[in-house]
């Protein structure tokens, strides 16, 4: 049997001094001493990028990812890194994370997953052709009430699905404030950037994923309404569909970047033949079951393990009373790309619990790209490609 070992990860992206994403994710690789920060290409800049892996500590900085690719697959197999972390804003995934594969890594790689779903779908046959582990930080399905509510839901304890609520509010884009320069508001409204979609690709591909992650189901046509309230801006600050899923069901997907006052507020129901589950991030350590004639059902995290399916296992860190939050959901990711290639070396280790993967996040391109074509089109129905 392989020995096992402390991963050695790499990030592209996830440097400089405004830099948001960067941080959480280190503190996620670093959070259960099973990996360390190896190699790095965390700035657009060369010479910004070396300097930023030196501060951070990282074992080896790059110039660019292309060196970081290259270099790392001609290392020796006990000194190259393990898997890549891909941090940087949306119009790069694609082109770092299809290097990433070509050169032989697994990828843990940000949402949206590119800007295309002509360039999802090429990761998704290049990650099948290579047989490699592909994550897609969805952060939210890292959240253990997430994940219970995924099994109750595939359990069938709800019955069949009729509806799924899906919301994600926020209100830091309700003024023009990429004009004062805020790094992250610039590229988010930059179509080259961002994508055909800001608000959408943003954050309404972290809604969506609720629908297919707890649901389990997917939109096969859409009717939306994307609008741009913030004046001058090229991209929707607003995101509404009305989706039909593939079982016959209903999901309705809203999110907002001009609703002042949210607090990423993200949520859903999911509505079944025999009873709801609902679950909202500012109550995120709390699962709610409704059954009818029933007194209503709380799963509270850190209200007893053993409440909790063997599943979610190894996947919450503190006895009760103690908060556990984003920075842990984001470690649970990093926590399953780290199974799934033990798994793949034939290592025994726990099974790792089913996150998004380059499909759900091809199928998060192909609910955008039929959300734009539909609000372009004055909200008619609009067939959503298959991924598989
Ligand atoms: N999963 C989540 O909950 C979540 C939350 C926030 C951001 N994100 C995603 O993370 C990504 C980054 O967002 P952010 O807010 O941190 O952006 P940001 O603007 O704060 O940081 C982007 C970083 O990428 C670097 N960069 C750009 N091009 C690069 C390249 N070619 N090579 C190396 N580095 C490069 C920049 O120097 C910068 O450090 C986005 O895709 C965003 O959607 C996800």
């Amino acid at each position: 049997m392989a020995e096992h070992r402390k991963f050695r990860v790499g990030m592209v992206g996830g440097g400089g001094p405004a830099n948001f994403f960067g941080a959480p994710h280190r503190t996620a690789i670093l959070m259960d001493n099973t990996a360390e920060l190896t190699a790095g290409a965390l700035r657009s800049n060369p010479q910004g990028s070396l300097e930023e892996a030196k501060r951070l500590f990282f074992t080896r900085g790059y110039p660019d990812y292309q060196t970081m690719m290259r270099e790392e697959a001609a290392l020796p197999t006990d000194q190259r890194m393990d898997y890549v972390t891909i941090v940087t804003p949306n119009d790069s995934h694609y082109p770092i994370a299809k290097a990433a594969l070509e050169a032989g890594f697994p990828v843990l790689c940000e949402k949206p997953l590119t800007i295309t779903l002509n360039e999802s779908l090429d990761l998704v046959r290049l990650t099948k052709e290579k047989k490699l582990p592909f994550i897609v930080a969805y952060t939210y399905t890292g959240l253990p009430m997430v994940m219970l509510a995924r099994e109750i839901v595939r359990n069938g304890d709800i019955g069949e699905v009729r509806k799924v609520e899906a919301w994600y509010p926020q209100g830091w884009l309700a003024n023009r404030l990429e004009e004062t320069g805020a790094q992250q508001a610039v590229w988010r409204v930059d179509p080259h950037k961002a994508g055909a979609s800001g608000c959408g690709g943003d954050i309404g591909t972290h809604a969506y994923e609720f629908v297919r992650f707890v649901a389990g189901l997917t939109a096969v046509q859409v009717c939306a309404r994307l609008k741009t309230f913030v004046e001058n801006r090229a991209l929707d600050d607003d995101f509404t569909v009305l989706a039909r899923l593939n079982n016959g069901a209903v999901a309705t997907i809203g999110a907002s970047q001009i609703t002042i006052g949210a607090l990423n507020d993200n949520g859903f129901r999911v509505i079944g033949t025999k009873g709801r589950v609902e679950w909202n991030m500012t109550d995120h350590l709390c699962l709610y079951v409704y059954k009818p004639g029933a007194p209503v059902s709380v799963y509270r995290l850190g209200g007893g393990e053993s409440d909790l399916p063997a599943s979610l296992a190894g996947y919450v860190r503190l006895p009760g009373g103690h908060p556990e939050g984003f920075h842990e959901a984001l470690a649970n990711l990093h926590r399953t790309i780290q199974l799934q290639i033990r798994h793949a070396r034939g290592e025994e280790a726990p099974a790792p619990f089913p996150h998004p993967d380059v499909v759900d996040g091809a199928a998060g391109m192909a609910f955008i790209e039929a959300a734009v074509a539909s609000s372009s089109q004055n909200g008619a129905w609009t067939d959503v490609a298959a991924v598989e």
